[in-house]
């Protein structure tokens, strides 16, 4: 063989290899993205976008942090273009809180930073977690589901308070939140 039928062959071999690579990439981008962006990643609740701020769950009276009769903390939030509602969550520190939350428009998520609490928002379904802050502060909340051009400054802030500061203000059995009025 030629130098040159050497190198054509040797080229030949890696742009196959190549070719699988690239369609390798492409499959699983393809079967991720169809498979697992359609639902949030906890399970599959529905909910129909349309009438969200109307009735059901997710009125804006509803909105925010609530003690169940059980005990149980529940934060219930919304997420359109560009913001959270609330924009300020309260919640207490060393105890369980669930969070419930859907969008109105196209999938949004957030994440609270030095926490494990993290979950996309899928615009007719409810994505729920449960999670224990550890210790009191204010964290950041960012949405990073890339949601179109306002995106990077789509925020919340999540309050973490001890136990019993929460529970005094909990008693009146309202909807909590630290947005500022
Ligand atoms: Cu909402 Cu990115």
């Amino acid at each position: 063989m030629s130098g040159e039928a050497v190198a054509i062959a040797a080229e030949r071999r890696w742009a196959i290899v190549v070719g699988f690579i690239i369609a390798a990439i492409i499959a699983i981008m393809v079967f991720t993205g169809l498979h697992w962006a359609a639902m949030p990643p906890s399970r599959v609740e529905t909910i129909d976008p349309r009438t969200l701020h109307v009735s059901g769950e997710f009125v804006e009276a509803n909105l925010g942090t609530s003690v169940g009769k059980d005990g149980k903390v529940v934060v219930r939030l919304v997420a359109q273009q560009y913001s959270f509602h609330p924009q300020c969550l309260l919640v207490p520190a060393g105890v369980p809180v669930t969070f419930r939350g859907t969008s109105t428009d196209v999938i949004h998520g957030f994440n609270v930073v030095g926490s494990n609490a993290n979950s996309m928002l899928v615009p007719g379904f409810v994505a729920t977690f449960t999670t224990t802050f550890r210790k009191p502060g204010d964290y950041a909340m960012p949405c990073h589901e890339y949601c179109g051009t306002g995106h990077e400054g789509m925020w919340a802030h999540v309050k973490v308070v001890s136990v019993d500061e929460f529970r005094a203000r909990a008693g009146r059995g309202e909807r909590l939140s630290c947005v500022s009025r």
